[in-house]
């Protein structure tokens, strides 16, 4: 028989064990260690620079995971009665579509956004306050809530609902969607700091670029007008020198030319300029993989020089393509790749995951801004899915000859 541990003092056991197999102690080791693993990967997820919606996304899943629970989502309220964010956990992007839109803040939602509290319901649906829910909602019974707060103030909530084992929600499931509300705070609370130091940044960086743009063009600007006027008058009288004077406003220009130039190669994000495309790229599938706990093999080959606005582009796509792979697909890995042909870059990313239809695909902003993102540089995105089939997005952008 295997080894039988004794609960510390104060440590809590019965309810909060998970049923045992054959072996309760291993099956113990192996629960601590899942605990241990979904926590640090929400703890490396909230410190790491994945999107809040990322963070939130991985933090409800876990909650689900470890509360044992058919499903789980997470509000964050905004102030026109709707949520800034509502991620959920346990439902098909298909099940959500015919859901419909956002809930708002009432009926039970607006109870656990009001009560501040932790709050376990047996049967949610015999709560005098329960008004009801759209028709594909799944219908939810146990169900436990626990608010996510900012000092004393609620600003969103966890819940997990239909718990898979008999008995309901327990005291432990309770401590642990507390622990993961405690992380969500931080993630909600690093954006928004995060948000405000982005833009204090874009102006200072605007007064920057005013202050540039002002030293290198505008001045010339100014010097080349007033020699071309000079060479016009010049022209009938002497006209040799009108044609040195001519001379200087083209020289002038070029040197205004040169210096707008590099103006706009600084405007490239920060990012790519230090790590260089294929590194930055590189650094987001580490994170984005570790957070959903999946592996993002990136292969880059040599890569011809790229303006600024290409490379971007190149980034951008990268990133929304992993994440709907990370999120979407259900693969346990996605292939990333960057290769240079003769006119052009290709980046490739490809899961073995359930597809999709990319005519019919409405979820957020993301297959559309990867689409705008590809023609403002002249590429083509292509996207190869269907429900069943593995997923390949690739983005070709042409190389332009300075
Ligand atoms: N690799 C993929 N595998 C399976 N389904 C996908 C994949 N990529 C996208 N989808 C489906 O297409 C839908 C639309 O994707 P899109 O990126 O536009 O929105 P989103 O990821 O749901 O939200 P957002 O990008 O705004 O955060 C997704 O909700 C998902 O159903
Ligand atoms: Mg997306």
């Amino acid at each position: 028989m295997g080894k039988q541990e004794r609960p510390a003092p104060g440590q809590h056991a019965g309810a909060d064990r998970l049923p045992s197999a054959e072996d309760p102690a291993r099956q113990d080791d192996s629960c601590h260690d899942e605990v241990f693993e979904r926590i640090s990967q929400v703890v490396l997820a909230v410190a790491s620079q994945l999107s809040v919606r990322d963070v939130l996304q991985m933090i409800v899943r876990s909650a689900r995971s470890l509360a044992d629970a058919e499903y789980a989502a997470l509000g964050v309220p905004d102030e026109r009665g709707s949520f800034a964010e509502f991620v959920v956990d346990g439902i098909s992007a298909r099940q959500q579509a015919e859901i419909g839109p956002l809930p708002r803040q009432h009926g039970m939602l607006a109870v656990i956004l009001q009560e501040g509290k932790p709050l376990r319901f047996d049967d949610i649906r015999t709560d005098p306050r329960f008004w009801g829910w759209p028709a594909a909602h799944p219908e939810l019974t146990d169900v436990l809530g626990v608010p996510i707060l900012e000092g004393s103030r609620v600003i969103g909530f966890i819940f997990a609902a239909c718990k898979h084992t008999p008995g309901g929600f327990t005291e432990r499931d309770e401590r642990m969607l507390s622990l993961f509300a405690a992380h969500a705070a931080i993630a909600l609370t690093n954006a928004r700091l995060f948000e405000r130091a982005r833009e204090l940044s874009v102006l200072e960086e605007r007064a920057r670029l005013a202050r540039d743009l002002h030293d290198a063009v505008s001045q010339k600007l100014f010097s080349v007008r007033a020699k071309a006027r000079a060479a016009a008058m010049l022209v009938p009288r002497d006209p040799a020198r009108a044609v040195a004077e001519i001379d200087s406003v083209a020289a002038l220009a070029g040197e205004a030319h040169a210096e707008l130039r590099a103006v706009i190669d600084g405007l490239a994000p920060p990012d790519l300029a230090a790590s260089g495309l294929a590194g930055s790229i590189r650094g987001y599938a580490v994170l984005a993989g570790r957070t959903y706990g999946k592996a993002v093999r990136v292969e880059a080959g040599e890569l011809p020089d790229l303006d600024g606005q290409r490379e971007t582009v190149l980034y951008r796509v990268a990133q929304e393509a992993i994440s709907n792979a990370l999120r979407h697909s259900g693969s346990k890995d996605v292939r990333v790749r960057l290769t240079a042909r003769q006119r052009a870059v290709v980046l490739e990313i490809a899961d073995h995951g359930t597809g999709f239809d990319p005519g019919g695909a409405h979820g957020g902003v993301g297959l559309s801004s990867m689409r705008e993102r590809a023609a403002s540089v002249g590429g083509t995105l292509m996207i190869r899915s269907s429900p069943g089939e593995p997923t390949t997005i690739r983005l070709s952008v042409p190389v332009q000859h300075r």
